[in-house]
């Protein structure tokens, strides 16, 4: 195969996927794809830095040829790539704007950016769940209507970015639109579909989700077996806390037990930091009755009395496709001290018809019919001195659901 050939005739860039996302203690990390070694990333001299910086990545190069059951023709089969990363320590660098291009040889992209924390009480960020199906015409759009209303910095996902994780594709459909993700931080749980080698196969799932660990930067601080997966980071007065509900067939493990262990001692170690909590896992012990039984029946139990004992804000997560959100519950009952839960349902074209069950579940308290109304849903979660308060929007802006929920005494 003629490498150059092949690039060119799958419309490659030479430095694609390009992902600057928060990690912990005021760090910022940077990772992209690369086809060549030797690439760089350029900041610009701003308020923070005199002269420009250049970072020179970690780069990892990495493929599928190993798994068999990947789709060949696709470029994470055929070919590899260098997978950089760089990290950035801003923890002293609040509210500033940083610009960046990253080079390899003598192509460059465009300029991109990210703003850091600024430490105030009054901020928003966005919230997103299930962006697949890959390639919809509908994700994109609400992201951009829900950044043209509102400024944020920070773009938070509940997982499942992509359908097939190992199609390269997706993942370019995704990312590389400069309108979208070019000047936000974003970070992301593991979905389910994140371990998808190929669509709708189930024995094609990874053991580990491969192209999202080369993709996306995360913090490394989750819990042994969870190293990239599970992590949580501080930014301004929240406490975000991402979890990993694994595989499409699995509910329990070591791992999901690790991360329950894991969870409080990260909230018991960051008391005092913060005035929210805030979880993001892929899958929804409040959501659907029908769609994957087992999680309402095994995870919930496991996962509601540590969210309980730790005072949990409010959980973001997907999976089921339809968008339900819950009242505030405490021990598996209604509790005006207790949690919120928010199925998002989907940020793309993948939705399942309305459940009337869990309309009628008197611990819900809000049921959007997006199959019906051929919605994708996204938030906007304002952070406030005394409240969290969360705007759900359609992708033409209407709202379509709001939540308030007090500052908790902790
Ligand atoms: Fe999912």
């Amino acid at each position: 195969m003629n490498k150059r050939k092949y690039i060119k005739e799958h419309n490659i860039n030479p430095i694609t996927l390009i992902v600057a996302s928060a990690l912990d203690n005021g760090k910022i990390g940077i990772k992209y794809q690369s086809l060549k070694k030797g690439s760089y990333v350029l900041i610009f001299r701003n308020e923070y830095f005199k002269d420009d910086i250049y970072l020179f990545p970690e780069e990892i190069k990495w493929d599928l040829k190993d798994y068999d059951y990947v789709k060949k023709d696709n470029p994470f089969y055929d070919i590899s790539f260098y997978s950089c990363y760089a990290e950035l320590d801003l923890k002293d660098a609040l509210g500033i704007k940083f610009e960046y291009i990253i080079v390899s040889g003598k192509y460059q992209t465009e300029i991109r950016s990210f703003e850091t924390q600024n430490n105030l009480k009054k901020w928003s960020y966005y919230s997103f769940v299930d962006f697949q199906h890959g390639f919809n015409d509908v994700t994109h759009k609400l992201i951009n209507n829900l950044k043209s209303l509102k400024k944020c910095n920070l773009m938070l996902c509940s997982g499942d970015l992509t359908g097939t994780s190992a199609n390269y594709y997706e993942w370019q459909w995704l990312l590389d639109n400069n309108d979208s993700f070019s000047d936000v931080l974003f970070n992301s749980a593991v979905g389910d579909h994140e371990y998808w080698a190929k669509y709708e196969v189930h024995a094609s799932m990874f053991k580990e989700p491969i192209p999202y660990l080369n993709i996306m930067p995360a913090a490394n601080n989750g819990p042994d077996l969870e190293k990239n997966k599970t992590y949580y980071f501080l930014f301004n007065n929240c406490l975000f806390v991402f979890l990993n509900t694994q595989d499409s067939d699995t509910v329990d493990n070591e791992n999901i037990q690790n991360q329950l262990v894991w969870f409080k001692e990260v909230v018991n170690n960051n008391k005092g930091l913060y005035d929210y909590l805030i979880v993001y896992m892929h899958k929804s012990i409040y959501g659907s009755f029908e769609n994957d039984t087992r999680v309402r029946k095994m995870m919930r139990p496991m996962f509601y009395p540590i969210f309980d004992e730790c005072k949990v804000d409010v959980v973001f997560s997907g999976h089921d496709h339809r968008y339900s959100r819950t009242h505030a519950i405490k021990d598996d009952k209604l509790n005006q001290d207790g949690t919120y839960y928010v199925d998002l349902g989907s940020s793309g074209n993948k939705r399942r018809v309305y459940e009337e069950e869990v309309d009628k579940d008197p611990l819900c308290a809000r049921v959007v019919k997006i199959k019906e109304e051929e919605l994708a849903i996204g938030a906007i979660v304002n952070v406030d001195v005394d409240k969290l308060s969360i705007d759900i929007y359609d992708q033409d802006l209407n709202k379509v659901d709001y939540l308030e929920i007090s500052k908790k005494k902790r």
